[in-house]
This record gives C-alpha cells, sequence and structure tokens, in this order.
C-alpha cells in the first residue's frame, strides 16, 4: 500500500470515529443531562410578584432567571401555574392549558421559556393529571351527565340505609381527612376526591380522559419544556370493585388517612400501566424534536418496594425516569442518628434496580423546610449531603438560602384548604403555609418579594437577616455554600464516583466518592449538637493527605485546610467536604 493510501485510510477512519464521537456525545447530552442534574423546585406564589398584587407571578420567575445562572442551577420544576380557583393553590385546575390570570399569560410563559432557554435553564411543569378542580367544565358537565363527560369522573350511588339515609358506597378517606366521597345534590350521586372537595378524582377507566390528558401533556411540549413532575401518581387508579379498605392499626380516629391502609386506593397496578403509556409519549415527542429528553419525575408517598416499581415494573418495562425519594423528609429528622441516615441511604440505592439513577429531595412545599425538621445549623450540611450524594438533588426554593418555616401564621391568615379545615384549634401544625411564605431576597419591603402592602402569606419577618441580599454580601453563608457545592458537582468524581459510606459513630458518618484517575472526596456529617473528634484513618486508604474543599458559613476551617485523618474535629452540626490526595 502506498503513503498516500494508508494516509488516506488513517485519515478516513479518524474522521468516522470523531464523528461518532460527536454523535455519541450529541446523544448523551440529549438522553442522560438529568442524571446528575439538581432540580429547584419554584413555588410560582410565592417566587417573584412583578405586579403588585402580593402574588408570585410568570414575570417575576422571568426576571429572576439570572438568579438561576449565578447559583448553577440548570434546570427548574414549577408548582402549577395553571388556570385555578385555588383552593389547593393550583392542584385544583379549572383550565388544563391556559395560565391562572394571577400568574400572567401564555405569553407570558413563552418569554419565560425564550429566556430559560437563552440562559441554559431547563423548565419542568406540575402535571396534576389524578384530579381536576370542581369548576373545570369537564366536571360540570359531567354533573350535568352530558354524555361526552358523564363518565369522566368516578361517579357512585352510595348505600340507601334503611333509615332512608345515604351513606358513601365504602369507607375511602380522603388525605386531607375524612371520606374520600363526597355528594353532589344536582347529580344525585357521589364523586371521588381523594383531597378536598374541590378536587374531584378524574376516571382513568375511561379511555377519553386519557385521551384529553395526552392533548395536555402535548400541548405543553409544544410549548418548549423539558419534562413533567407528576402529581399524586399512587392515587390515579382505585380498586375497581370499590371493596373497603382494611384498618391499619395506626390510629383510632376514623377520620385521619392512616386509620386505613390503603391496598385499594394507592399503587394499584394500573398506575404503572399508565405511566408506560407516558413513557412512550414522551419518547416519542423527545426522538421526534429537538431539544433534550422529556423527562417525568413521580410524586408519591409510598414504601420503597412499591416506588421502586415506578423506575419499571417487574418485567423490566420502563416508567419514569425516577420516582421521588422522600427519605430525608419521611424517614429521617433530628433525631436521627449517624445509623439511621446511612441506613436509609443505602436502602434505596439497594432496592433501585440496575441501571436507573437515584434521587434526593431535600424538601418540598407540603413540609417543614430543613431548618426547620432538623434545625438551623444543619442547613450547610444537609446540602453537602444532597449534593454530593450519587444522582439528582432536588432543592426547594429558599433551601440554599436556610429559610425556616413561619409557624406562627395567624388563623386569620392561613389560606392552606386542609389546615383551614382542620380548625381554629388544629390547623398550626397540619398547615403548609408556614414552607410556603415568600422568597426572601433582601431586606427590603416585603424581601424584595413584592411592592404590595399585602402579600397572599405574611412574610417570615426573620427576612431582615436571613436574606439573599446579605448571603451573597457576607464573606461566608448558606448560599454560598449552596454555590461551591454546585460548582464541585462538575467533578467527574461526584458525576460518576462510587459510593461508600460508614458509620464513624452514633452521631458521624461519612462517605466516599471514588472514581479511577480522580481525587476521592470525603463528605463527613455530624448530626447531633455536641462536638466530635474522630478517627478515620481506618475508613480511607492511607497514605492521604487531606484537604478541605467546602466549609459550612460557621465552620472554625478555611478552604485548603489540612486536616489528620486521626483526629477530626466537628463543632455541633457540622458537615465538611474534604479531597483526598493521594501521597506521592
Ligand atoms: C401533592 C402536592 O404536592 C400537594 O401540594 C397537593 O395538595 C396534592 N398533591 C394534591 O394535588
Amino acid at each position: 500500500m502506498g503513503i498516500i493510501k494508508v494516509l488516506t485510510v488513517v485519515l478516513s477512519v479518524g474522521l468516522v470515529l470523531g464523528h461518532n464521537h460527536n454523535q455519541q456525545k450529541e446523544q448523551d447530552a440529549k438522553y442522560n443531562w438529568w442524571q446528575h442534574e439538581v432540580f429547584y423546585q419554584i413555588y410560582p406564589r410565592s417566587f417573584q410578584d412583578s405586579n403588585q398584587d402580593g402574588i408570585g407571578d410568570l414575570r417575576g420567575i422571568t426576571s429572576r432567571l439570572e438568579y438561576f445562572k449565578e447559583t448553577g442551577i440548570t434546570a427548574v420544576w414549577l408548582s402549577p401555574i395553571y388556570e385555578s380557583p385555588m383552593v389547593d393553590f393550583g392542584y385544583d385546575i379549572s383550565n388544563y392549558t391556559n395560565i391562572q390570570p394571577e400568574y400572567g399569560t401564555l405569553e407570558d410563559f413563552d418569554a419565560l421559556i425564550a429566556r430559560a432557554n437563552e440562559l441554559g435553564v431547563k423548565v419542568i411543569l406540575d402535571f396534576v393529571p389524578n384530579h381536576s378542580s370542581n369548576k373545570h367544565p369537564w366536571f360540570i358537565k359531567s354533573v350535568a351527565r352530558d354524555p361526552e363527560y358523564e363518565n369522566f369522573y368516578v361517579w357512585e350511588d352510595g348505600t340507601l340505609l334503611a333509615n332512608g339515609t345515604r351513606v358513601p358506597p365504602n369507607n375511602w378517606l380522603s388525605v386531607f381527612s375524612g371520606s374520600a366521597w363526597e355528594w353532589n345534590d344536582e347529580r344525585q350521586q357521589y364523586y371521588l376526591r381523594q383531597f378536598t372537595y374541590g378536587q374531584p378524582d378524574l376516571n382513568y377507566r375511561n379511555p377519553a380522559v386519557i385521551q384529553a390528558m395526552d392533548d395536555v401533556m402535548l400541548f405543553w411540549l409544544n410549548k418548549g419544556i423539558a419534562g413533567f413532575r407528576i402529581d399524586a401518581i399512587i392515587y390515579i387508579y382505585e380498586d375497581a370493585q370499590l371493596r373497603d379498605e382494611p384498618r391499619s392499626g395506626a390510629t383510632d380516629d376514623p377520620n385521619l388517612e392512616n386509620y386505613l391502609d390503603h391496598i385499594y386506593t394507592r399503587n394499584q397496578p394500573e398506575d404503572y400501566g399508565l405511566l408506560q403509556h407516558w413513557r412512550q409519549l414522551l419518547d416519542n415527542y423527545s426522538a421526534t424534536h429537538d431539544g433534550p429528553l422529556r423527562i417525568m419525575m413521580t410524586e408519591g408517598y409510598a414504601s420503597v418496594a412499591q416506588l421502586m416499581e415506578y423506575y419499571e415494573d417487574a418485567n423490566g418495562v420502563q416508567g419514569p425516569e425516577f420516582p421521588f425519594n422522600f427519605d430525608f423528609i419521611t424517614e429521617l429528622n433530628e433525631n436521627s442518628t449517624a445509623a439511621d441516615f446511612v441506613f436509609y441511604i443505602q436502602r434505596w440505592l439497594i432496592y433501585m434496580p440496575h441501571g436507573h439513577v437515584a434521587n434526593w429531595v431535600m424538601g418540598n412545599h407540603d413540609n417543614p423546610r430543613v431548618a426547620s425538621r432538623f434545625g438551623p445549623k444543619t442547613v450547610d450540611a444537609m446540602n453537602m449531603l444532597l449534593m454530593t450524594l450519587p444522582g439528582i438533588a432536588i432543592t426547594y426554593n429558599g433551601e440554599e438560602l436556610g429559610m425556616t418555616d413561619y409557624r406562627d401564621i395567624s388563623w386569620s391568615d392561613t389560606v392552606d384548604q386542609p389546615a383551614c379545615e382542620a380548625g381554629r384549634d388544629n390547623y398550626k401544625w397540619i398547615s403548609r403555609d408556614p414552607e410556603r411564605t415568600p422568597m426572601q431576597w433582601n431586606d427590603g419591603l416585603n424581601a424584595g418579594f413584592s411592592n404590595a402592602s399585602h402579600t397572599w402569606l405574611p412574610m417570615n419577618p426573620n427576612y431582615r437577616e436571613l436574606n439573599l441580599r446579605n448571603q451573597q454580601v457576607a464573606r461566608r453563608s448558606h448560599y454560598k455554600n449552596y454555590q461551591s457545592l454546585l460548582k464541585l458537582r462538575q467533578l467527574p468524581v461526584l458525576r460518576n464516583g462510587s459510593f461508600v459510606p460508614e458509620v464513624v459513630n452514633r452521631r458521624v458518618f461519612a462517605f466516599k466518592r471514588e472514581l479511577k484517575g480522580e481525587h476521592s472526596l470525603l463528605t463527613i456529617l455530624n448530626v447531633k449538637n455536641g462536638t466530635e473528634v474522630v478517627d478515620i484513618g481506618d475508613f480511607i486508604d492511607q497514605p492521604n493527605r487531606l484537604s478541605v474543599l467546602v466549609t459550612g458559613a460557621e465552620s472554625q476551617y478555611r478552604v485548603g485546610d489540612r486536616l489528620k485523618a486521626e483526629a477530626i474535629e466537628l463543632a455541633p452540626y457540622e458537615g465538611l467536604v474534604i479531597q483526598l490526595n493521594k501521597r506521592k
């Protein structure tokens, strides 16, 4: 073979390989983008008001998009923004394809997406398929027995007792207490509503409902979103025979949802099938359109075994990219030991079917905030934990600042429906208003959230000290800690490294992230209120030099400080991220 020919062969092989390599990279970017994301939840009503009505809105969000860029966030998910009577603040939708007027217009939404695209921020919308509002035209027509909508909801006669009273068809309970059946005078039937009276359950045994909801998904996909957070997925189907649920034994109060073991109303086999149908819809859409794989993340509080079925069913058929992992909210609290933390982290990883990606939800609009669940001193350590575990991290707005619940909201200012239903004596501990107070941007009027004289929820008065601006100018702060963690997440060792945990003692745990050719990282956390001096010499490969990479705002350490593995001192609730440098 002449030299020219050899060169041509080498060159063209190189080109083909290069081409394949680029194609591979593009495919990875398209299909795997979500696997190491931080998804930041925006609660639109409380994020930023742009028109002085005291209610957050879309233009407000758009005006704050640069904040994500500055922070290092590249994907956000928005709680519902659709037309709604707001009985459950947008989780009761009266028009799935229009924007709630208080929040803006479809044009405002287009503008939000356009700006987000420019800044490289992907937008995920909340999809609420289990129930609509009772003010939705579908429901109104269903009540009127319009043949097209007659079976759009779950209607039942109930039972007429000998004494003439009518009772619901079975003992099913609402998540928000009391019977899940609501009597409708006009239609003379009960409708199923697993949340408030204003949220009738849609009937997914009716193919027209599935079609209608597919159309809703396509409507928003065509607006350029990157996927959906799917609300209340575990409630979608109920037992077709309407069987009574057995008692759980957890409480004697028959009105409380945990009075029953929900074997006929939650996690029914058909739920998984519906998600697989949506999986196909999203996959087809992604394959035929530019842009990233459109993803699904599902919301549902269920056992770990049940949640794993959402990743994929027993036959390996795929569902959503991931079901939210709420263990940091439901299983762990200020009383948890180091072993409890490691146990629940490992439990998710052990149960998760092969080839899937873990996720960790640190907070949301339905649960007390980190600073209020684990204590204000834990904020930095909890963010270190969240950001250095393998997989996806989910942050609720304000958690990067360590915002706290405002539990002292008065009865007259209370707006959360379940709290209102609980009454004056009981509302305080049930209410979700405390974690929904507006974002604390600065120490000005209403913390920079709104120029209105009245905001939809009162501001947490601590905004004068606890706000973004203060934390941006401070040398060290929760926000700066959060920012450095997001930068750190770019490291290959955090993207792809192995995970090795260790319970050091009852109060301290650590884990290593290791990847060939990269420096290993170690996260260490003291989960209790006392100073600890621990020896982790056995846990890390010796000989190693330890240098501090990330510290909390109050730490005695500085970035770059050297530590001795035999005696690491941790202040109460202190967390550290440490780099392990092999000694040459
Ligand atoms: C879960 C949502 O996060 C919550 O806010 C809502 O009340 C219920 N689903 C019902 O949609």
